[in-house]
């Protein structure tokens, strides 16, 4: 793939695709910038080698409609904070008034586009919608990891207007990390994962078993596996439907001789709430009535037990209900053992970016991946289709 150190981008239009999908609470505010933070080197290297960088986004859903809800206009402010340059907001992606504003830039200059899904082209991947994108770009760059799994027009129908496509430095990395994490790793190689539903992590974990050679399974989806296994599990919460998938992924674990944990104890409350009463008991015990909500410590030190070893890590998923004080002890404490654990650790997707901020151990996990379902889709052995729109180097 081409990369931006194979072409010159002084003076040229650089059109760079973002992830700039920022949590923003009910006042409009950014709860969380890494998304922003982590564009800031392929934008500093533009700006020093006097590139004209236009840069666009989606945020949220906002199904092809203008809404001021969902505008990037306080990206554009949290941007010139980090870049400490000004960053000129354009209200729109497209048309004559875009056009303009862009080709009155100067070298160094950055423009933040307006959302692009408030345009139904970007995720139709209407060609016209493209085309018009394309028009902007002497240069195309993709560093829009995050959106790497979606065939929208601004990561993939573009190619067909502008060439060359290249990947920026936030998409190269995340694919040097994951190659060494599950491509060539060193062994043993650790998977743990988490969250409640086996149904949307079943690619995951079958795919992994193949990768690995010990995968710990945390989170809600445990009481699906021993249920599964005929074990009762109070009012956990258990999929019924996914019992024959859970029994072939113990099955398939066993033939691969893949090492396969679960939780061996749980903290459990009588409802997902902070005042509930709790009770930590052995995994066998859950009493009726009491549902599992954490990980206990005889798992952590089972945890800390399994990483002893352990080269590579790979993490995806919460342990427990971690948002609540009384339920986060089993996904911190795994965030810090990974975190003193001298092997690569890579972790994404949704929440557990989340946890290991709050658990404070950022700078010691090696990689954490800025993407949500786009992790996911890589943990499950697909392609990414957007790769397929950069273009290949000679
Ligand atoms: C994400 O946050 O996973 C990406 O930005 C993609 O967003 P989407 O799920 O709305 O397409």
């Amino acid at each position: 793939y081409m990369t931006l150190e194979d072409v010159d981008v002084s003076g040229k239009r650089v059109f760079v695709r973002v992830d700039y999908n920022v949590p923003l609470d009910e006042h409009g505010n950014i709860v969380d910038d890494v998304r922003i933070r982590e564009t800031i080197p392929t934008i500093n290297y533009l700006i020093d080698r006097g590139a004209k960088i236009v840069l666009a986004s989606h945020l949220g859903r906002p199904k092809g409609e203008r809404n001021p809800k969902y505008s990037l206009y306080p990206v554009a402010k949290r941007l010139e904070r980090l870049l400490e340059k000004t960053v000129k907001f354009l209200p729109d992606c497209v048309g004559r008034d875009v056009e303009e504003a862009v080709s009155s830039m100067k070298d160094g200059d950055v423009v933040l586009l307006e959302n692009l899904r408030f345009h139904p082209g970007e995720e139709n991947n209407d060609p016209e919608f493209a085309k018009a994108l394309a028009s902007l770009a002497d240069i195309y760059v993709i560093d829009a990891f995050g959106t790497c799994h979606r065939k929208h027009a601004s990561m993939y129908g573009i190619k067909d207007f502008v060439k060359p496509v290249v990947m920026g430095f936030l998409l190269e990395r995340e694919l040097r990390y994951f190659e060494k994490a599950l491509v060539n790793p060193q062994r043993p190689v650790v998977a743990f994962l988490g969250g409640s539903k086996v149904s949307s992590k079943l690619g995951v974990i079958t795919h992994l078993l193949e990768k690995v050679d010990k995968i710990f399974i945390g989170g809600a989806m445990a009481f699906t596996f021993l249920k599964a296994q005929g074990y009762s599990v109070g009012s956990s919460l258990v999929e019924d439907d996914m019992f024959d998938e859970a029994l072939s992924v113990i099955e398939k674990a066993k033939k691969l001789n893949v090492k396969f944990y679960l939780p061996v104890d749980f903290v459990c409350g009588q409802a997902v709430s902070e005042q509930t009463p709790v009770m930590e008991v052995a995994w066998q015990e859950i009493p009726k009535g009491w549902l599992g909500l954490d990980i206990g410590h005889a798992s952590v030190t089972l945890i800390k037990e399994i990483l002893k070893d352990a080269q590579t890590i790979v993490w995806n998923g919460p342990m427990g209900v971690f948002e609540i004080e009384k339920f986060k002890f089993g996904t911190f404490s795994l965030a810090h053992a990974i975190a003193e654990s001298p092997a690569l650790s890579i972790a994404g997707g949704g929440d557990t970016d989340y946890a290991i901020h709050k658990a404070g151990v950022v700078d010691d996990i090696s990689y954490i991946s800025t993407g949500g379902g786009a992790f996911l889709k890589l943990l499950e052995g697909k392609k990414l289709p957007c790769l397929e729109a950069i273009t290949k180097r000679d």
